[in-house]
Parts: structure tokens; sequence; C-alpha cells
């Protein structure tokens, strides 16, 4: 395979009483982690919390594998500048987030607008067509993380297709397929994931010849699930960044897990 497919070890399933010692260890694979894969949770967009600016400003402060900060939360306008401050290469919101935009285009039942339901472990939310106004709020968060001198990522839950991101190309670097319901490491792998990593790598071959290679020069993630077994169908689907969680640091040997990993990646 003559591409590059870059891992992204998730420090969800590192140590957090020793963060910095698993990240200095996982320096030493070679070859190095492209990226750092950073889990943001605000018991709201997912049933779980996890870690805010503080840890990734510590985190930046100790390593120089660029941060890949995956943001599962609501409202992120509120939130985008303390991860782009705190020192984040790659910051990727959900195309599920609540938003005013959202709420306001989903109701006109001022009762309702906020309602979401309640989510568990393996549900997630979903959308099936985005609404303009929230286009147009995915546009302008993606636009301040761009000026920012970061790269921007646009994340689909499991069960919101790709198509919601076809009038977003051009506005983005990184389009993300959860291979999982986010909230939580170690999940089986969702196998129709390949499918809409080759349907985004279709995507962008289309926008390449209408819109010119810029904009059809996305990168393609795949976040959740990722092991030895299931890298195979997303990297032949086309993923460039494949995120690892507990087959990495899960591991007993992370650094032999990773090498395992990187092998597949080249066969
Ligand atoms: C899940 C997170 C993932 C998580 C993946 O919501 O977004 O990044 O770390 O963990 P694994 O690789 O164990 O599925
Ligand atoms: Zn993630």
């Amino acid at each position: 395979m003559s591409r590059t497919v870059q891992i992204a070890p998730s420090i969800l399933s590192a140590d957090f009483l020793n963060l910095e010692r698993d990240v200095h260890l996982i320096e030493k694979a070679d070859p190095q982690p492209g990226w750092l894969h950073v889990d943001v949770m605000d018991g709201h967009f997912v049933p779980n919390l996890t870690i805010g600016p503080p840890i990734v400003k510590a985190l930046k402060a100790v390593t120089e594998i660029p941060l890949d900060v995956h943001l599962m939360i609501d409202n992120p306008a509120t939130q985008l500048d303390w991860y782009l401050e705190a020192g984040a290469s790659l910051v990727t919101i959900h195309v599920e987030s609540h938003t005013a935009a959202l709420a306001n285009a989903f109701s006109t039942n001022t009762l309702v607008k906020s309602t979401r339901p309640v989510l568990r472990k393996g549900t997630s939310h979903v959308v099936g067509i985005l609404p303009p106004a929230q286009v147009e709020e995915l546009a302008s968060l993606l636009a301040r993380i761009r000026a920012a001198g970061v790269l921007a990522g646009l994340a689909l839950n499991p069960n919101t297709p790709t198509t919601v991101l076809e009038p977003l190309v051009g506005l983005f670097d990184v389009a993300m397929v959860m291979a999982v319901h986010p909230g939580f490491a170690g999940q089986s792998f969702i196998a129709s994931s390949a499918d809409k990593v080759a349907s985004l790598a279709a995507m962008r071959m289309a926008a390449r010849g209408k819109l010119g290679a810029e904009a059809g020069s996305f990168l393609i993630e795949v976040d959740g699930g990722i092991d030895t077994t299931t890298t195979p169908s997303v990297v032949k689907a086309g993923a460039d960044i494949i995120v690892a969680g507990k087959s990495v640091f899960g591991a007993p040997d992370p650094l032999e897990a990773y090498a395992r990993l990187y092998q597949v990646i080249l066969t």
C-alpha cells in the first residue's frame, strides 16, 4: 500500500493517572504516531464525561505529537476556542451536535426546542438531513477552526449518512466516521462503517473534479473498534487516519500492539 495511513492512538484507553508516561511511551513507536487522539465528552452529547481544556493544554506541553481533539459535545460554538487555545492541531466537531440552529429547525414548538433523547451506552444522536441553518452553523464553526491555523474535522455518528457532508465539502480537512456509538472505548466495530468510508472516498474523488484539488483532498478518519482484524476493511475503503484506543493503550504492550497494527496497514 503506497498511500500513507496514520495511526492515532486514543488516550481514552491510557492510564489517566500516568498520562505523561503513556504519551512518552507511544512517542517511541516507529513510525511515530501521526496524531494523539484526545476524546472530549461532555455528558450530554454522549453518555460519558472525560476531559477538558486543562488536560489538552498539559498534553501539548509534554509532546510534539499533534493533538487530534475529538469534541463529543453539544453547543460547540461556546467551547471551541478553549480547545483552539489549548494547543489542538486538529479539532473535530459532530454534525449532530446540538446547536440553536438545529433545535429551531426541528421544532416550531418552543416547549420542546431543547428536548433530545436521553442516550445510553450503544446509542447516539443522528441527523438524516442537515437543515440549512445547521449547515450554516457548522460552516461558521469550521471557518473558526481554520482561522486559528488548526485543521477542521467533521464527524458522523454511526446512523448519520455521509450525504450530510455534501454541502460542506471544501470547508473541512478531515471527515471522521464513527465506527462505534461514541462515548466509550473497547466497543465492537460496526461493519457497515467500511461502506461509509468508501462513500466518503467517492465523495472526495467527485469533489476533485467539481470543486478542485483542495476541496477533494480531505482526509478520512475512522474512530472506534479499530484493531488488526477491522483495519484492513477501512484501509482498503480509503481511510487515512485510524484511531486506536483499546487495541493500543489497552494492550499489555502498547508499542508491540502499535507495531502489529502498523504491519496490517502495510500489507
Ligand atoms: C469513542 C471514542 C474513541 C475511543 C475509541 O467514543 O471517540 O476515540 O477512544 O476506542 P476504541 O479504539 O477502544 O474503540
Ligand atoms: Zn474519538
